[in-house]
């Protein structure tokens, strides 16, 4: 008894706020032989537990320690988000005292920290589907845990499907499904459907978590600005209420950059002698160090203000976290599948995000949750979001699954049906893309080689037409730049200068070939040293991923085409390299409008050239888009100004089936 109070009293002590506890005192660790028991004895286990309870850390570690990683075998444990998957594993290379992509590794896109002596992989769960496309048992696994199930984004419902199929093949394949507890049964069924005898293949498991009373405060009546109202409520909490941390939930980058400076800027009003405020940023994008600083204590004195989108709700737990603010929007991945355009557009949360959101304030002791919208906006929310499977682009997931040999998408196993009509469409475009042929099979080489690029299709199409069109050597660094975010630095502060820097690389065509001077530029002049690309306004780190995207892809190409890299591509024009996006691109031609928007064949909806491209307030007929970025508006990003002819004459038919529709 007296050992029993001890611990409590220990745990106690721990869990103070600003005490960062060890992992051997998570909730987790007290149930390590009863899961282990479990994923013996049972091919799927479904695991319930509180955030922070140490699921995703802790349970590769048991397993490792209980023999599922001998005779060579890996431990995989999948993540909806790139950021998760880089920082635990992180975090449990250091736990174990390992170096990161030893014993433990993560695997995320154009980035692999894993070797031959990895045993604990964390990764995407669109990089385990990657994987299935070589190894379509996933053979070198012997556990592979689906973190954040619930979630339902597209990868994992598609990857669930794909292991359901799998774990009949390899009946000592074990599977782990961490999902939040409303959803759990219903992974039960789906897995358990068609079983003869249910009992023996899954299980329930729950980790009872250590939380707290949280006291919720809504708003009286709706505020017009979140952003502003956070911004007072975080002072409101900082002058009036006692310590512990406070975490902010905002949609997007920008939001969150503007408020971490607002932050920093209105804090200088605070008496120099008394607790300051330490504002840090976390969302997707964030360099990884930056990511990381998060986690860190704040330094004496400072009360430290995590300002975060939804990744901060279950996938990342911030310890010391006492207070809540909640915005009650997120943005979500949505798609129109009139118009072919898919947008991150910000949406009100649902019921089961707002309490998740609110349970990270009650980790350590009695916290509190500061929503702001009403109770009555509160109880017009949806129960759960819609799955991310039902409001997507699904061209790649159909393009992944028909490369992994289901060729009737329709009768696949999803968790939750897509609908016809999103199906339809995907099988449209990978059909004017060359994809799939008159019956809707994978078409040789095209579609097959266009599944193993680790791109869009739209853009995996356009780099397979490069080498034909003898301009692969510029598309690839175009691919490249395309893909890695926040090239151009564009801070406040230096606005103008940046604009200026720009200007010296831009080209009137369009951003794809601006991005192409910017390319050549570094990696003839810049790429030593930082300097150069301070100098000009662009971000060196950003540029140096380019420069390994590059070579990736380079590979990937260089595979069915030997001898590539002496094939030059000699006097290329803007000409051929616009002609050539427009092979992948012609589904996302539009048109100008004489007020300057972009309208989109046959469709009313206004699209709007982004502030940060070359054709922004410029007069021109017709471009192809790269992507649509978030914002008030539909925006688009990355232009070039093509012809209407060639929209024509790439464009697969696409224009001509929808036309007659
Ligand atoms: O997966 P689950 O939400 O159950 O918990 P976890 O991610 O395994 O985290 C367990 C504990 O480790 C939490 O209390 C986190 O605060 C801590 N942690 C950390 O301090 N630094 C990290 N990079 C990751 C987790
Ligand atoms: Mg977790």
């Amino acid at each position: 008894m007296a050992a029993l109070d001890r611990a409590t009293e220990a745990e106690e002590f721990l869990s103070q706020p600003g005490f960062y506890q060890s992992s051997v005192l998570l909730p987790i660790a007290a149930h390590k032989r009863a899961l282990l028991y479990a994923i013996t004895t049972y091919p799927v286990t479904i695991l319930i537990g509180e955030t922070g309870s140490g699921k995703t850390t802790q349970l590769p570690q048991f397993l490792h320690q209980g023999g599922f990683t001998s005779d060579e075998k890996t431990i995989a444990c999948t993540q909806p988000r790139r950021v998760a998957a880089t920082t635990v594993a992180l975090r449990v290379a250091e736990e174990m005292g390992v170096r990161i992509g030893d014993e433990v590794g993560y695997s995320i896109r154009f980035e692999d920290m894993t070797g031959p002596k990895t045993r604990i992989k964390y990764m995407t769960d669109g990089m385990l589907l990657r994987e299935a496309l070589v190894d379509p048992l996933l053979s070198r696994y012997s556990v592979i845990m689906v973190d954040e199930a619930h979630e339902r984004s597209l990868s994992t419902d598609v990857l669930l499907g794909i292991l359901k199929k799998i774990r009949k093949k390899r009946p000592e394949l074990r599977l782990v499904i961490s999902s939040a507890t409303l959803q759990a049964e219903d992974f039960m069924r789906y897995f358990t459907e068609g079983e003869e005898d249910a009992s023996k293949v899954a299980t329930i498991v729950g980790i009872e978590g250590r939380a707290y009373p949280v006291d919720i405060q809504y708003l009286q009546e709706p505020c017009e600005d979140y952003v502003t109202r956070a911004v007072e409520t975080v002072f409101d909490i900082h002058l009036k209420e006692g310590d512990g941390d406070i975490l902010l939930f905002l949609t997007g980058r920008e939001e969150i950059d503007r408020v971490v400076s607002l932050i920093g800027e209105q804090s200088s009003s605070l008496h120099p002698r008394s607790p300051q405020i330490l504002a840090l940023p976390l969302y997707a994008g964030l360099p990884s160090d930056q990511q990381l600083a998060v986690f860190d204590p704040p330094p004496e004195n400072h009360r430290k203000v995590i300002v975060s989108t939804n990744i901060a709700e279950a996938s990342v737990t911030i310890p010391g976290i006492c207070y809540v603010i909640d915005s009650g929007f997120v943005k979500l991945r949505a798609y129109n599948p009139y118009t072919g355009i898919e947008s991150l557009t910000a949406v009100p949360i649902s019921k089961a995000a707002a309490t998740q959101r609110a349970g990270r304030a009650g980790r350590t002791k009695p916290g509190k949750c500061y929503r702001l919208y009403t109770s009555t906006a509160f109880d017009s929310l949806e129960q759960q979001s819609i799955p991310e499977i039902q409001r997507s682009n699904l061209a790649p997931t159909i393009l992944q699954l028909k490369a992994l040999g289901i060729d009737n998408v329709a009768r696949f196993s999803f968790p939750t049906p897509p609908p016809a009509e999103l199906m339809v469409r995907a099988l449209e475009l990978l059909y004017a893309l060359g994809a799939v042929d008159d019956y809707a099979r994978l078409t040789r080489p095209v579609g097959v080689r266009m599944a193993e690029l680790p791109l869009d299709p739209m853009l995996s199409r356009t780099l397979l037409a490069s080498v034909e069109d003898g301009c692969w050597e510029q598309m690839l660094s175009i691919a490249a730049m395309t893909t890695v975010q926040n090239v151009f630095i564009t801070h406040s502060d230096s606005k103008k200068a940046g604009e200026q820097q720009k200007r010296m690389f831009s080209v009137t065509e369009g951003d794809h070939l601006t991005l192409l001077n910017v390319y050549t530029a570094f990696t003839t002049r810049g790429k030593k040293e930082a300097k150069w690309a301070r100098d000009h306004m662009l971000n060196f780190k950003a540029l140096s991923r380019a420069v390994s995207v590059r070579n990736q892809l380079f590979r990937y190409l260089e595979r069915h085409n030997p001898g590539l890299a002496e094939k030059h591509c000699e006097n290329v024009t803007g000409e051929r390299i616009r002609k050539c996006l427009v092979k992948g691109y012609f589904a996302h031609a539009a048109r100008m409008q004489p007020d300057g928007t972009l309208r989109i064949p046959g469709r009313e909806e206004e699209l709007w050239v982004h502030p940060s491209s070359i054709m922004f307030n410029r007069k021109v007929e017709w471009v192809v888009f790269h992507e649509v970025v978030e914002g008030k508006k539909l925006f688009v990003r990355d232009l070039s100004v093509v012809e209407k002819a060639w929209l024509v004459e790439g464009g697969g038919g696409y224009w001509g089936v929808k036309e007659g529709r």
